[in-house]
C-alpha cells in the first residue's frame, strides 16, 4: 500500500458508512489522520474504535453551519491542521420525477447534498489556505448525464460539479485544489434501499451491472482508491476536474442488448 497521505489531516463527511467509510479506511491505510463526521454516532464511533488513534468521531449534520464549524474546530484541536475536506455525505431519496417530489423533499435534498458542500468549502477555506490543501466532492454521474427518476438529486450533483469548477478558478492562485468524483452505481446502503424499492429486484441487479461498461457495479473501496489519488500530492496539478469512477457508464448504457461478459480465461 502506498503511503501517499502521510502527515495529512482529513475530515470526511458521511464517513460512518458506504463510500465515506471506504474513504476513511483508505486514507488511514495511506497514512492520514481522519476525523469521521457523520450524524450516525454508533456507526461512526464503531469505525473509529476499529481503526484506532489515527481516527476520531464527530457528530455532524452537514446541512447546519454550526455543526460543520464545530467539526472543523475539532480537527484543528486534535491535530493542529486540515489538509483535506471530503464532502461525501449525501442522500439520494426520494428517487423521483419533478412532479412526484414535494417541496419539503426538494429542500431536504438541496440542504444535505448542496448547501453542505457550500458550507464545507466556505468554512474550511481558511484552514486549507494555510495548508495549501484540497477539497474532494463526491458527486455523481447523475449530475453529468442525467438519470431517470433522479431529477432533484441529479440537480444537486450538477450544481456541485459547477461549484467545483468555479471554485477551482477562484482558489487556484491560493494553491488550493478542488475536484469531484462522479460514480455511477456503488454497492452501499443507499443503493440497496433504492433497489428494494424497485418492482423487479432481480432485473435491477442485472441493470446495475449492465450500466457499467466494465460489467459490474463496484464496491465502495474502488471509489476510495481514486479519492486517495486525487487528495494526494500525486494529483498536485489537477484541479476543477470531474472524474468519472464509473466503469465507463458514461460511454453508453448496454441495457437493451445485453451480452455475456467475456471469459477472462479465453
Ligand atoms: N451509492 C451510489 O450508488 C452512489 C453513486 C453516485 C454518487 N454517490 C454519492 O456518494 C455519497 C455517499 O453515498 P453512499 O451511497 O455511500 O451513502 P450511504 O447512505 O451508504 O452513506 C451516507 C452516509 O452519510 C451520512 N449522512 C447522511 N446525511 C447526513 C448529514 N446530514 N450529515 C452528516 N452525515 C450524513 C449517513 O449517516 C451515512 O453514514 C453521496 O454523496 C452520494 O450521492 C453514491
Amino acid at each position: 500500500m502506498n503511503r501517499r497521505l502521510e502527515h495529512k489531516v482529513a475530515l470526511v463527511t458521511g464517513g460512518a458508512a458506504g463510500i465515506g467509510a471506504a474513504i476513511v479506511r483508505r486514507f488511514v491505510a495511506e497514512g492520514a489522520r481522519v476525523l469521521v463526521g457523520d450524524r450516525d454516532q454508533p456507526r461512526g464511533s464503531a469505525l473509529c474504535t476499529e481503526l484506532g488513534p489515527a481516527t476520531a468521531f464527530q457528530v455532524l449534520d452537514v446541512a447546519e453551519a454550526d455543526s460543520f464549524a464545530a467539526a472543523l474546530d475539532r480537527a484543528i484541536a486534535l491535530w493542529g491542521r486540515l489538509d483535506i475536506l471530503v464532502n461525501n455525505a449525501g442522500i439520494a431519496l426520494p428517487a423521483a420525477t419533478v412532479q412526484e417530489t414535494s417541496l419539503d423533499e426538494f429542500d431536504s435534498l438541496v440542504a444535505v447534498n448542496l448547501r453542505s458542500v457550500f458550507l464545507g468549502c466556505k468554512l474550511a477555506y481558511p484552514h486549507l489556505r494555510r495548508s495549501r490543501g484540497c477539497v474532494l466532492n463526491i458527486s455523481s454521474m447523475a449530475g453529468v448525464t442525467g438519470q431517470e427518476r433522479h431529477a432533484v438529486y441529479g440537480a444537486t450533483k450538477g450544481a456541485i460539479n459547477a461549484l467545483t469548477k468555479c471554485t477551482a478558478v477562484d482558489w487556484g492562485r491560493d494553491g488550493l485544489r478542488i475536484n469531484a468524483l462522479c460514480p455511477a452505481g456503488v454497492r452501499t446502503e443507499t443503493l440497496r434501499q433504492w433497489m428494494q424499492a424497485q418492482p423487479d429486484a432481480a432485473g435491477i441487479e442485472t441493470y446495475l451491472n449492465q450500466i457499467h461498461a466494465l460489467g459490474y457495479c463496484p464496491d465502495p473501496d474502488e471509489i476510495a482508491i481514486a479519492a486517495a489519488f486525487l487528495c494526494s500530492d500525486e494529483a498536485k496539478f489537477i484541479t476543477g476536474h470531474l472524474l468519472p469512477v464509473s466503469g465507463g457508464s458514461e460511454c453508453g448504457y448496454n441495457v437493451h442488448a445485453p451480452v455475456p461478459l467475456a471469459d477472462p480465461q479465453s
